[in-house]
């Protein structure tokens, strides 16, 4: 279920900058992917690790539905840690959200779900593999781990994606920009010699790209 006006404009009015919170008002309104990692994690109430974590969206989302047992999330962009460690005291939640700069490969000491949501693409190829191992690494016996991904398929979809991602590095927005898309090959690769399972749906949305939800975790669906 999408967040609800209450929910979405909550979480939105906790930045300071009238143009980030309608940003954030306008992509819990239309981006499917908050719902999907409630209904993946539901009912296995555990921390949970957003790799890549940006604004920290996620945790606030997850939170305000509590459906959390804490919340760590790491980016490497210290504008976006500050922005979003400025939201999460600003609603008095500075202890349940946890938001550290960090590289996306450095390890963490928890273990429970983990969330990597449109970031393993930013990672050359050769690192991509290192940070998958290191999700796994931080899964709990009972977590889930929750990956959106573009794909490298060749469809329409991918090449409208790797469009939208010049303009997104022309822009700024993620320094560095889009180094390696993944196929589903190349993650299933990673994760299933390692006892994962894994589930791959498209996530589209109302969008045109290629973005795909996978879910995975130790035990078989
Ligand atoms: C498209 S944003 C997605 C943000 C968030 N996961 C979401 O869905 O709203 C990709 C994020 O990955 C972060 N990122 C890219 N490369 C990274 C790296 N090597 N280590 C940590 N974060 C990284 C960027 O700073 C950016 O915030």
């Amino acid at each position: 279920m999408i967040p609800d006006r209450h929910v979405r404009q909550r979480i939105a009015s906790r930045f300071s900058r009238r143009g980030d919170r309608f940003y954030i008002h306008g992509k819990l309104a239309t981006d499917p992917v908050y719902s999907a990692c409630a209904a993946a994690i539901a009912g296995r109430r555990l921390p949970l690790l957003d790799i890549g974590c940006g604004l920290g969206l996620l945790g606030h989302y997850l939170h305000a539905i509590d459906a959390l047992e804490g919340y760590v999330g790491l980016d490497n962009d210290p504008r976006k840690i500050a922005m979003g460690r400025e939201a999460a005291q600003r609603a008095g939640l500075a202890r349940e959200l946890t938001l550290r700069q960090d590289e996306a490969t450095a390890p963490q000491g928890l273990r429970g779900h983990v969330a990597l949501l449109d970031v393993l693409h930013y990672l050359p190829e050769d690192r991509q593999a290192e940070l998958l191992a290191n999700a796994v690494d931080h899964l709990a016996d009972d977590g889930v781990l929750i990956l959106r991904s573009v794909i490298r398929d060749g469809s329409w979809r991918y090449r409208a994606t790797v469009l939208e991602e010049r303009f997104i590095k022309a822009v700024g927005w993620i320094p560095g920009g889009a180094q390696y898309f993944p196929t589903e090959g190349d993650i299933r690769q990673v994760l299933e010699p390692r006892g994962i399972h894994v589930r791959f749906r498209p996530l589209f949305g109302h969008t045109p790209y290629n973005s795909w939800l996978m879910t995975a975790s130790r035990h078989a669906a």
